[in-house]
């Protein structure tokens, strides 16, 4: 029956992960997937959600479908995280959010309700992107290339190419952003070149498609919303993808949403009936769990400032992990650049490695890193930083 099906080529990260599992060296060190790790190399269940998750159990509350937009507590946590307490477009009630399956699963539905919307509507990602921005538009039939992002040379945004490739493009593409640590690069723009961007997305009649997955890794979870507030003042419609993956350390519960900002109430109903619509012949609802305790921590002063403050914690660490790298490679490897890990933001850094050096780390010295030069920054700790560190000087050396 299923003679003429391919073979799984694997996905470019999960593959790399399996791999490092596999490693049986003990110093190895795993720079792959974008997750938050401790100073153990622990993946750290936050104290807030522990609290919340207690709470929720205690209530025994049975396990009946939630509706296809998800939990309204959940939904408008989520929100007022993003919009602000005081968003007069949340007010207006032009704002639709659903509850999706992390924020893979709220590309998935903006992508296909977006297809339906525009079927000739094609999608551009920076260059380089995440991957699986490409699987999941293609897969929902939008034609998917790329818009000039990153500048290899001098390891950091090439604004005037990025800002020509999205002014030239028609009317209704959808453009896919990353509003605070560009996945994989670090690279973001900065606020005066966001503020010269969004007027060209909103003349163009463009649909931004903005991707936050890393809010509260770069500045603030307030600060990392500037992009997207800014995009509400400017009048755009457009799309949000969030999640709370890794701000909440919460990977297995995909938990996430997607927004969508219309220009009126009534706008905004009808856009909620076909995403309701799309997710009924997706997954017909989302779980239950996962939502009730990230509602539970949105909504409760005191839980909500303790995750504030763990979310700070591990944006500290990542900062602090950069920093280190970046000292000791100055000593360990004089004549190499790595100040990428104090310029670029959030979880990943590209250190624009070569493939070569990139393979020669992985199988003489067990440090594993994407094929593309990404580097995971908080797979580094204090007990393995010196390890890598001394590995990627042997690999540079001239
Ligand atoms: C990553 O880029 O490593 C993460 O977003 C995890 C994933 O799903 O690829």
């Amino acid at each position: 029956m299923f003679e003429h099906i391919d073979a799984y080529a694997g996905d470019p990260i999960f593959k790399l992960v399996e791999l490092f599992q596999a490693d049986p060296r003990k110093d190895k060190v795993n720079l792959t997937i974008g997750l938050y790790y401790d100073e153990e190399g622990k993946i750290p269940l936050l104290a807030s959600v522990q609290e919340a998750e207690k709470r929720s159990a205690a209530l025994k509350k049975p396990r009946a479908y939630l509706p296809m937009e998800g939990l309204a507590s959940y939904r408008q946590a989520v929100q007022k995280l993003l919009f602000g307490a005081d968003s007069v477009a949340v007010k207006d009630e032009r704002v639709v959010t659903v509850q999706t399956l992390g924020g893979t699963g709220a590309l998935k539905i903006g992508a296909d309700f977006l297809h339906k919307a525009f079927p000739a509507a094609e999608a551009r990602v920076s260059d380089p992107a995440w991957d699986n921005y490409y699987a999941v538009f293609q897969g929902a039939g939008v034609p998917t290339s790329s818009y000039r992002y990153y500048d290899a040379k001098t390891q950091g945004l090439n604004f005037t190419a990025m800002m020509e490739d999205i002014a030239a493009l028609p009317a209704h593409t959808i453009v896919v952003l990353n509003p605070c640590c560009h996945n994989p690069t670090g690279v973001d723009p900065s606020a005066e070149q966001w503020a010269q961007l969004i007027p060209v997305l909103k003349e163009r009649n463009l649909i931004p498609f903005v991707d936050i997955a890393y809010q509260g890794f770069g500045r603030g979870l307030e600060e990392d919303t500037s992009v997207i507030r800014s995009m509400v003042d400017a009048g755009l419609t457009f799309l949000v993808a969030s999640s709370f993956s890794k701000n909440f350390s919460y990977y297995g519960e995909r938990c996430g949403a997607l927004s969508i900002v219309c220009q009126s109430k009534e706008e905004a109903n009808r856009v909620q009936g076909q995403l309701k619509a799309t997710i009924r012949r997706v997954y017909s609802n989302p779980p239950t769990q996962g939502a009730q305790a990230i509602a539970a921590v949105l909504q409760d002063a005191e839980l909500f400032k303790q995750w504030d403050a763990e979310v700070a914690e591990m944006r500290d660490r990542i900062a602090t992990m950069r920093k280190l790298a970046h000292e000791k490679l100055k000593q360990k490897a004089p004549n190499y650049d790595s100040s990428y890990f104090v310029d670029q933001f959030g979880m990943f850094c590209y250190t624009g490695l070569t493939k070569e050096q990139i393979l020669r780390l992985r199988d003489e010295f067990g440090v594993y890193m994407l094929e593309s030069g990404r580097v995971c920054v908080p797979g580094l700790n204090s007990g393995n930083i010196d390890y890598f560190v001394d590995a990627v000087a042997a690999v540079v050396a001239p």
